[in-house]
C-alpha cells in the first residue's frame, strides 16, 4: 500500500511540459505513480480543483544563524517556508560569523539538520584568502551548494571587490558563482548622496550604475572562463539587456534571479514604507518592476530568489537601519496571484520556482513531478483572495511590507518528502526535518 496518493489535480511539472489531470502516488518519499493511481492509500488527499506542483526552490534566503536568533533562525525561517509552499531553501554565508570555512559550514549544517523543517543548502562565501578551502572541498567531493561573492558591501562582512582575483576564482574552481552585483568602486563613488535618514536617499546612493558595472563584470569572467555564474537579485530592466547580450552569445552559461519585492515593489512604494523599504539592490522605479514581471512571465528570469532577509522593526527605524526585506512568508502567494490573474501560466511559475532552480544548482531528485524524484509537492487551490495579516507570519522577524495586500490563499498541503509538514498556511507537523540537498 503507497504511503500517500493526491487524487485528481492538476499536475503541473517543472519542465513546463503540459499539464495533466491525474493522481500521484508516494511512496518511502519519493513520487513512485503518476497518472491513474489504483488501490487506497494510507494518505489519500481529494485533490480535484486544485494545482500540484513541486515544491519551491529558494535560491537566496538568510535565515541568520548562527549570529542572530532574534531574527530569525532555521526553526523559524523554514516553518515561513514550508507554510507558504518553498520546500527547499539555499542559506547565504552572510551570517555571524560567515560561513567561508569547512568548519563554519559544519557548524552551521549542524543548526540547519536540528533545526530545518524543509530542505536546504548551504553556500561557502568567497573571500579573498579561501579560494584553496573551496578547491579542497571539490577534491574532497563536498562543494558547497554555490559560492555567493558580494562585489559590493551589504548586511555582513563579507565583500569581494577585486575582479582580478574573482578571474582567479573562476579559472579554478568548478563551482558555481553568485555575486550579488553591485561594484563596490561605484557604491564608494555615490557614497556622499542623498539624505541619509530618507530611505530615498539609499536609492542614490546605490545606484544603476554600480549595478550594471558589476552585471558586466560577472558576465565579463563568465564569458572568459566559460564558467557558470548566476546573478542575484536583478533589479533593473537595463539588467535583463545585459544578461540577453550574454544569453544570445552563450545560452545559460549566465543566469540570474528576481526578489518579490523587486517585482512588486517600487520606490513609489518607498513613502509608505520608509526604512522598511531599504533593501540591497534597492527598490527601483515601477517600469524596472514592470519590465522583471514581464520578462518572468516570459521565461527570460531563471529563478526565484527570495532575498528573506529579516531584521526586526526597530532595527529598521533605528538611527542605521539595516538593509533588507523578509520575503518567505509571502513569496508563492504573490506569485500565484500573477497566475491567478492570467498573468502568469502555472507551467512557468513551476519551472521559475522549481524546475530551473534545480537544474541550475543541480540538486538531485528535486524541481520535478516524475518518477523516483522526491516528494516535495505543493498542493494550491485557488480561492478568494484575503488581505495579509501579521498573524499569519512565520517568520521570527513578524514584519511584510505587503501587509494589507490582497493576496490569494496559502497552500492547502505542503508534503516534505511526503510528510505533510503545513496546511492552509498552518505547521500542522512540527516535527517535519528537512535534509540537506546533494548536488550532482
Ligand atoms: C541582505 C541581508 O540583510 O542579509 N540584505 C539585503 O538588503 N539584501 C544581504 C544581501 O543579500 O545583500
Ligand atoms: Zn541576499
Amino acid at each position: 500500500m503507497l504511503d500517500l496518493v493526491i487524487r485528481g489535480a492538476t499536475l503541473v511539472d517543472g519542465d513546463e511540459r503540459a499539464t495533466v489531470v491525474g493522481d500521484l502516488g508516494v511512496e518511502a518519499g519519493r513520487i513512485v505513480a503518476i497518472g491513474q493511481v489504483p488501490g487506497a492509500a494510507r494518505v489519500e488527499v481529494v485533490a480535484e480543483g486544485a494545482f500540484l506542483l513541486p515544491g519551491a526552490i529558494d535560491v537566496h534566503v538568510h535565515l541568520r544563524s548562527p549570529g542572530h536568533p532574534a531574527k530569525e533562525d532555521f526553526a523559524t525561517g523554514t516553518r515561513a517556508a514550508g507554510a507558504g509552499g518553498i520546500t527547499t531553501v539555499l542559506d547565504m554565508p552572510n551570517t555571524e560569523p560567515p560561513t567561508t570555512s569547512p568548519l563554519r559550514l559544519l557548524e552551521k549544517r549542524r543548526l540547519a539538520q536540528a533545526a530545518a523543517r524543509v530542505h536546504f543548502g548551504l553556500y561557502l562565501g568567497a573571500t579573498a584568502d579561501n579560494l584553496d578551502t573551496l578547491l579542497a572541498l571539490e577534491d574532497r567531493g563536498q562543494p558547497p551548494v554555490a559560492v555567493k561573492a558580494y562585489l559590493g558591501a551589504s548586511t555582513g562582512s563579507l565583500l569581494f571587490d577585486d575582479p582580478g582575483r574573482l578571474d582567479r576564482w573562476l579559472a579554478d574552481s568548478q563551482t558555481l558563482l553568485c555575486v550579488h552585483a553591485e561594484d563596490q568602486r561605484l557604491l564608494d563613488r555615490a557614497a556622499d548622496r542623498g539624505d541619509v535618514m530618507d530611505v530615498r536617499g539609499h536609492g542614490l546612493r546605490r545606484p544603476p550604475e554600480a549595478a550594471l558595472a558589476a552585471v558586466a563584470i560577472a558576465t565579463g569572467l563568465a564569458h572568459r572562463h566559460g564558467h557558470p555564474v548566476h546573478v542575484c537579485h536583478l533589479s533593473l530592466a537595463r539588467e535583463l539587456e545585459l544578461l540577453a547580450t550574454s544569453a544570445a552569445e552563450r545560452p545559460g552559461l549566465v543566469t540570474c534571479e528576481v526578489t518579490p519585492h523587486h517585482l512588486f515593489l517600487s520606490d513609489l512604494d518607498l513613502e509608505a514604507l520608509g526604512p522598511l523599504g531599504k533593501v540591497n539592490p534597492p527598490l527601483r522605479t515601477a517600469e524596472d518592476a514592470a519590465r522583471l514581471r514581464e520578462a518572468l512571465a516570459a521565461g527570460r528570469i531563471d529563478c526565484l530568489g527570495t532575498d528573506h532577509a529579516p531584521h526586526l522593526v526597530a532595527d529598521k527605524h533605528g538611527p542605521h537601519a539595516p538593509s533588507g526585506i523578509p520575503g518567505l512568508d509571502t513569496a508563492m502567494r504573490l506569485l500565484v496571484a500573477e497566475v491567478l490573474a492570467g498573468r502568469l501560466s502555472w507551467a512557468r511559475l513551476a519551472a521559475v520556482t522549481s524546475g530551473r532552480p534545480a537544474r541550475r544548482f543541480q540538486l538531485v531528485g528535486k524541481g520535478a513531478l516524475q518518477l523516483g524524484a522526491d516528494a516535495d509537492l505543493v498542493l494550491w487551490r485557488p480561492g478568494p483572495a484575503q488581505a495579509l495579516e501579521a498573524t499569519e507570519l512565520h517568520s521570527r522577524c513578524a514584519w511584510s511590507p505587503w501587509l494589507g495586500r490582497l493576496l490569494p490563499p496559502p497552500p492547502e498541503a505542503v508534503w516534505i518528502a511526503g510528510r505533510l509538514l503545513a496546511a492552509r498556511g498552518r505547521i500542522v507537523d512540527d516535527g517535519v526535518r528537512g535534509l540537506e540537498v546533494r548536488t550532482r
